[in-house]
Formats: structure tokens, sequence, C-alpha cells
């Protein structure tokens, strides 16, 4: 039976911004509640795909989990040790186990450091290595992510998106990661490539026995490569189960639409090759929608159906997670 590596107990992280022009004087804040009680696990030698519109809250799990930003409440456990409020120096001490596949390709790489340079620093950041080890960790390193060695005398902007994105996951596997936090790996690359990056991640995991939570917008991207698959609306988890239930058989309304949308984006792109944007399927997409009961009644086609049932508005019967059998849970009053 695998381990747990990473168990997520109700977590929330909320941000705090201040309300217009003169809120340094008034003291009103705006709460963004990005992660609003979150929880999964995530077991070694596998992966948990996390999707969702732009701004529902991806990367911001993704960066409290590994506890890059500190949560606001509820609980992280990595490999059976609570990290919720470990210090700096515990922190320093597990960086090695857990690492982050940045979002932002351009930023994650020094842009004035050549390849060589970037995974040099990488490999000596936490130990001293001769420079002979050095050379053969980059050696294996470059097999590893499938790079030509020629590319180590490069700066980033000389390579392409999908090179960067292999330099990038060359740099996280540098210090021998047993969790990774995937976030975006795919985005703004060509779909072939998007291909080539998801199957290295795939060979990786079987080669390395490591786990992931990949964050992605894109159902199609996530369904490829994750054994479970969690959807997120608004700072919440809505529905989670195995992939290929998630893919073909889902029961929230949201989860159909992020399908049948992707399907009329996929008709819309052949047709008149329409730009592929992320956010805002169906436009007003943000915290500030005041909502009572499930965040999602406002944009729900089952609740327009239904005659617009009071429970689901009720603010004290907020839809909760439930299990639905076989691991599949969904947080809908009216389940598809
Ligand atoms: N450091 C921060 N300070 C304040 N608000 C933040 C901060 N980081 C994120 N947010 C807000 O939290 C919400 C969730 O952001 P997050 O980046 O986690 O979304 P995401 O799902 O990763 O989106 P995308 O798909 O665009 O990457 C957004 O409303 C965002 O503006
Ligand atoms: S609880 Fe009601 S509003 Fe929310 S997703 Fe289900 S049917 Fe739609
Ligand atoms: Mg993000």
């Amino acid at each position: 039976m695998p381990k747990t590596i990473l168990e997520v107990i109700d977590l929330k992280k909320h941000f705090f911004h201040r309300k217009g022009l003169f809120s340094a004087f008034s003291g009103e804040e705006r709460r963004i509640p990005a992660v609003d009680g979150v929880s999964f696990y995530l077991k070694e030698n596998e992966t948990v795909g996390l999707v969702g519109e732009s701004g529902c809250g991806k990367t911001t799990i993704g960066r409290t989990v590994l506890r890059l930003a500190a949560p606001t409440s509820g609980r992280i456990l990595f490999d059976d040790k609570d990290i919720t409020t470990a210090t700096t120096e515990q922190l320093r001490k597990l960086r090695g186990q857990m690492q982050m596949i940045f979002q932002d390709l351009d930023a994650a790489l020094n842009p004035k450091m050549r390849i060589r340079d970037i995974l040099r620093e990488a490999i000596t950041v936490h130990h001293k290595v001769s420079d002979e080890e050095v050379s053969r960790r980059i050696g294996e390193l470059l097999e590893q992510v499938n790079l030509k060695k020629g590319k180590l005398s490069n700066f980033p902007h000389e390579l392409s998106g999908g090179e960067k994105r292999r330099v990038g996951i060359a740099r996280v596997l540098s210090v021998g990661p047993r969790l990774i936090v995937a976030d975006e790996p795919t985005s703004a690359l060509d779909v072939s490539i998007q291909a080539q990056v998801v199957n290295l991640l795939r060979d990786l995991q079987s080669q390395l026995g490591l786990s992931y939570l990949f964050i992605s917008h894109d159902l199609r991207v996530v369904e490829l490569i994750s054994h479970k698959v969690a959807v997120m609306y608004l700072g919440k988890i809505v529905e989670m189960g195995l992939s290929g239930r998630i893919a073909h058989a889902p029961k929230h309304p949201y989860t159909h639409i992020l399908w049948s949308s992707l399907v009329e984006k996929q008709s819309k792109e052949s047709s008149s090759a329409t730009r592929n944007t992320q956010s805002g399927i169906w436009g007003v997409f943000d915290f500030e929608r005041p909502y009572s009961g499930c965040r999602f009644a406002p944009r729900c086609p089952v609740y327009e159906s239904q005659g617009r049932p009071t429970v689901c508005t009720d603010p004290a019967s907020e839809p909760q997670l439930r299990d639905i059998g076989d691991g599949h849970q969904v947080a809908c009053h009216f389940p598809l």
C-alpha cells in the first residue's frame, strides 16, 4: 500500500487588500479567500491534478502546501510530519524533499546566467560538491530531461519554451525531491510540446518514484497525467475522484461545463483559430461576487433548470464534499 506523502486538512489561505484610495485612513479591507477550506491527500508515486479557472486559487494551494506561504488556518502534513507551523530552519531542511516547478517560465530562470551555471547553482546550493561531481550530476540531469549538452552554454532567452521548461525541471530534480508541485508546467507551450513535457514528467515519476500535485487550467492535460483530479471553484474543491471518472462521468455542474467549454473552445480554435485564453469562460469570475449558499449558483445551469431551489442559496446549507462511491466526492445538492 503506497504511503501518504502529503495530507492537507481544511486548509485556508486568505489575502487582505486595502479597499480603495482612502483605505489607509478608513482601515477598510477586502478579504480574498483564495483557498477556503480544502482537504486532500497525495500518495507516494501518485499524481493529483488540480484544475479550475484562472484565479480560483490553484497556485495559492501549491505555494501554501510547500510552505512558501503561511496558511491562514488548517493543517499540512508532509511525510507524516506536521509542517503547518514549521520554522524557517525546519523548512530549509525539507526544501530538498519538496519542490515547485513555477508557473512563470521566464521568472523562474535567471536571464543573466548560462544554463550550466543555473544547474551548478542548484546542485551546490545546499551542499559543497566537487567540480567533478557537479559535471557528473549536470550530465545525469541533462539525460533525465532529454536536453542536449550544447545548450549548457546558452542563456535562457536562447532556448525554446519547451527547452526552458526542461531546464526548470532539471533544476528542481537536482536537489532530489520526493514531492513536486508542478504549476502549469505546460502552459504557453505548443500542444505537441505540452505532450512531450507530460510524457517527461510521467517517465520521471516512474524512474524516481515522484509524487506530483499537478496544477493546470486545462482538464485535458490534467486527465493525461493524473491518477486523481480535484476540481476547484472560487477557493473550494467542488469535485474530486479518479481521473477517468472526473473526465468521463463528472457529477458537478461546474466540471461538466469545464468539459463542454473545452469542446466548444476546441471547435472554435479549429474553425477560426480563436486564441485560447485561460480566464472568464463565462465572463464574471472573481471573489468579489457576493454569494449565499453554493458559490457556483450564480452561474449554475442546474440551479436554473431546477427552478432556483432555495437550498442552493441558503447560507446555512453550503454544499459540502460528500462521497458518492469509489472515492468520488462531489459538493452539490443536485449532482448530475
Ligand atoms: N500575494 C497575493 N496577495 C493578494 N492576493 C493574492 C495573492 N496571490 C494570489 N492572490 C489572489 O488570490 C486569488 C487566487 O490566485 P491564484 O494565483 O492562486 O489563482 P490561480 O488559480 O493559480 O490562477 P491562474 O490560473 O491564473 O494561475 C486571486 O484572486 C488572486 O488575485
Ligand atoms: S448546489 Fe445547486 S447551485 Fe450549487 S452546483 Fe449544485 S445545483 Fe448548482
Ligand atoms: Mg496560478
